[in-house]
């Protein structure tokens, strides 16, 4: 990418930030965002990304008030077995756990779908929530650009690695879902085929927005490739909104501060955030539909190109030839 078009990404990703903060304000203004309310799920058992911080652990905290079971895959135990005894200690569930995932290497999150199959329980709501944004150039375990590789490809593999228990936990009337925890900077983002790794020149706007148009991408392809095998188990993506936690601590400071002086009021709280995968991962509303974009608990339209079937089944293509494993989908989809 070159300096313009890294200059132009990070303008765009701004942007859309600025937009969504005053839509945020407007909301706030005229009474705010209100906590969806939703029926105990004591069967139910959930895995949660990036369950130990901001958005995963308020998502990973209230499925625990539901009375799920509820998995936390994170990466840094010490913090992660903390947050569990904090959230049983909130909720009363005994039911969290934690299991050990770094998205950000392949080997590690296969590791952790062995753990959990070792288990022998079934599995109904997966959500893809972890993530870095605008990290400074930097490779995953597995040389991959370190965006694409954690937020996407690590996520790409862990679902597709699970889809086996997924479809057989998911029953008519009780599909199993995928909660993909996009964004709204993936309208700004750029699907380079070509040059997946950005080689030719890092942006770290325009990778954090690429990784997050792949989600879309690959979420829209997962539910076609659902549909087509009749499963019970459908895939839809989330956008929490701008949400005070740490993922801006790798943005320019001027936006740090001003998050530090009107976070209370622009940004949603990490609870807020969680809504809308929440509302996901749980609402009746929501039986047996997928493929959806879905922002403050309710279904939008994504990027145009997230629906062009030949990128969604060219990323797909190129996922599963990264990540290792066997391209599923080739034939299976009739379009
Ligand atoms: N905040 C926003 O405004 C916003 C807006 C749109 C979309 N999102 C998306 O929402 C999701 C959650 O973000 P957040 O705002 O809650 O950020 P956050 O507070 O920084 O939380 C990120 C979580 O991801 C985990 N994580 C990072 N690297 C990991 C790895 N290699 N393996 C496993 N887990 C890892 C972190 O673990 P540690 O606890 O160990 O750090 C943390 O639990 C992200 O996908 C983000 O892109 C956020």
């Amino acid at each position: 990418m070159s300096p313009l078009s890294a200059a132009r990404a990070a303008l765009l990703v701004y942007a859309v930030g600025a937009a969504v903060l005053v839509a945020q304000l407007v909301r706030r203004c005229l009474g705010g965002f209100l906590e969806p309310v939703f029926q105990p799920q004591p069967d139910r058992v959930a895995i949660v990304t990036g369950g130990t911080d901001g958005i995963g652990l308020a998502t990973a905290k209230h499925l625990a008030r539901l009375r799920m079971r509820v998995v936390i895959a994170a990466n840094n135990e010490t913090k992660a077995q903390e947050v569990v005894r904090q959230i049983k200690e909130e909720t009363l569930n005994d039911k969290v756990e934690f299991l050990y995932c770094d998205l950000s290497s392949l080997r590690s999150v296969r590791d952790f779908v062995q753990k959990f199959k070792g288990k022998k329980i079934p599995l109904h709501v997966l959500i893809n929530n972890a993530g870095v944004m605008m990290v400074p150039e930097r490779k995953t375990k597995d040389g991959f650009e370190e965006h694409f590789g954690l937020n996407y490809l690590g996520h790409f593999l862990l679902t597709y690695l699970l889809l086996d228990t997924l479809k057989k936990s998911g029953s008519p009337g009780h599909s199993a879902r995928v909660v993909t925890v996009s964004s709204a900077t993936h309208y700004v983002g750029q699907l380079n085929l070509d040059d997946l790794q950005g080689r030719r020149g890092y942006s770290p706007h325009g990778a954090y927005a690429q990784s997050k148009l792949a989600l879309v991408l690959f979420t829209y392809h997962l539910q076609h490739l659902l549909d087509a095998q009749g499963s019970h188990v459908t895939a839809n993506a989330v956008d929490p909104g701008v949400v005070n936690t740490d993922l801006y601590q790798h943005v320019f400071w001027g936006t740090r501060l001003v998050k530090k002086m009107t976070g209370w009021l622009l940004f949603k709280t990490p609870q807020e955030g969680a809504w809308t995968s929440i509302y996901a991962a749980v609402t009746p509303e929501l039986e047996g539909l997928g493929g959806r974009y879905l922002y403050n608990e309710k279904e939008t339209s994504s990027l145009k190109v997230t629906y062009d079937r030949k990128l969604q089944q060219e990323l797909w293509d190129q996922s599963c030839h990264m990540a290792g494993v066997p391209d599923i989908s080739q034939g299976a989809i009739l379009e």
